[in-house]
Formats: structure tokens, sequence, C-alpha cells
């Protein structure tokens, strides 16, 4: 069966709140796998930490370094896919779609205040790796520079980058039950979500 979401949020995007709520005891149910592709045309995939969505929308918050390699990706080619398994409830969320990178030079972006505010809402700590040395470099013998002066709290430093997922396609899978449910979620071509449920 086909159903039509009216507008607003997402046919996914309960299904998806409801496993991140049922999963919340799960310290990793935060965690999951953003894979992008490199300049050369291939893979790269990594585990990110979820931030949240972008207030009551379809888009997901997640946070990176610009000196990290996915910024290298994302530049050359935005398209991105998540894979996301709570293991508590048994079901994986795979979202194909685009990443729009929210730097310090993205003062116009209508998500400026938001990469401040993700920022601000950040621990101490994970501050702190913004302004440690540069990665995926050899290894630094001077420790003192993993302890550098805390960055202010307030402004993001300018490593500091918001990564806004704007989901196109999503593919929910449910272990549980014999036969397993799956269902897939597109846009049409006026960008309704349709929900199809189809073989595992
Ligand atoms: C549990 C876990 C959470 C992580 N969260 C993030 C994150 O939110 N953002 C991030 O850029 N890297 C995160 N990392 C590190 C990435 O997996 C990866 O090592 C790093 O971003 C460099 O990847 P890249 O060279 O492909 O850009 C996390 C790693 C683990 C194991």
């Amino acid at each position: 069966m086909v159903l039509f979401a009216p507008e607003g949020l997402a046919l996914w995007r309960s299904p998806l709140s409801r496993a991140i709520h049922r999963n919340r005891s799960q310290a990793h149910h935060r965690f999951f796998q953003l894979a992008t592709v490199t300049p050369a045309g291939l893979p790269a995939n990594r585990t990110v930490v979820f931030r949240g969505f972008v207030d009551q929308t379809n888009r997901l918050k997640m946070i990176t370094d610009r000196r990290s390699e996915k910024i290298d990706h994302l530049t050359q080619n935005n398209r991105a896919e998540i894979a996301w398994y709570f293991t508590k409830t048994r079901e994986q969320f795979r979202l194909a779609g685009s990443v729009e990178t929210v730097t310090d030079q993205d003062v116009m972006s209508v998500f400026s205040e938001e990469r401040r505010r993700t920022w601000q809402n950040i621990s101490d700590n994970a501050r702190l790796q913004f302004v440690w040395p540069d990665p995926a470099i050899a290894r630094t013998s001077d420790l003192g520079k993993f302890s550098p002066p805390a960055p202010d709290p307030d402004y993001p430093v300018d490593n500091f980058v918001l990564l806004v997922f704007h989901p196109m396609q999503v593919d929910h899978l449910e272990l549980r039950g014999n036969p397993q449910n799956r269902w897939l979620y597109r846009q049409n071509e006026v960008g309704i979500w349709q929900k199809l449920a189809v073989n595992p």
C-alpha cells in the first residue's frame, strides 16, 4: 500500500524518532555510520554522533572538523548515506541524501545560528578536539598540544563544521518478525513522501 504525507514531517520521521526514543537507554543509539564518496569515486565510511534534528524538520545534524577528509569528499560530492542500527529494537534505517556543510564562512546560511547553538551545546571536551593538532598526520610527540587553552564556549572556532543531512530516500528494516518488515520511503516528483511496504 502507498501512503501519502500531506506536508511537514516526512512519513519516516516518526518511526525514526520512535526508534531513537525506544533505544535511548543504550548510549550507542546516537552513533551511526556516514558514508561519503572520495574524489577518486571510492566509498569512505565512518561513525559519527547524531546531534538531533534541525528544529522540527526532517534534517539531521552532525558535527565535524573542517580538517577531516570527509569535508574534502563532501566539497566535491555532497551525496552521502547514513546506516543506523538500533540494537534494542533490532531495526535499521538507511538514509540516502545530501549533506550541507556549514562553516565559519557561511555567515549567510540559514544554518549559521544553528552552527553556533550546536557549538554552545557540546561538552568542553568535545570543543577541545577542534583545536587539537591536525588529524591524520604523523602522531605529535608533544602531548601538551592536546591540552590547549579551552576555546570560547560561545563562539565556534573556525575548524568547527555543522553538517546538515537532507534525506532523499529512507529504507527501514525491522528484523523483529518472520518475515521481517521493510519499508521504502521516497519522494514523488512534487516532493511528497511516499511509503511502500516491500519484501525484506
Ligand atoms: C563512537 C564514535 C563517534 C564519533 N563521532 C564523530 C563525530 O560526531 N564527528 C566526527 O567528525 N567524527 C566522529 N568520530 C570519528 C570518525 O569516526 C572519524 O574517525 C573521523 O571523523 C575522521 O574521519 P574522516 O577522515 O573520514 O573525515 C567518531 C568515532 C567514533 C568511534
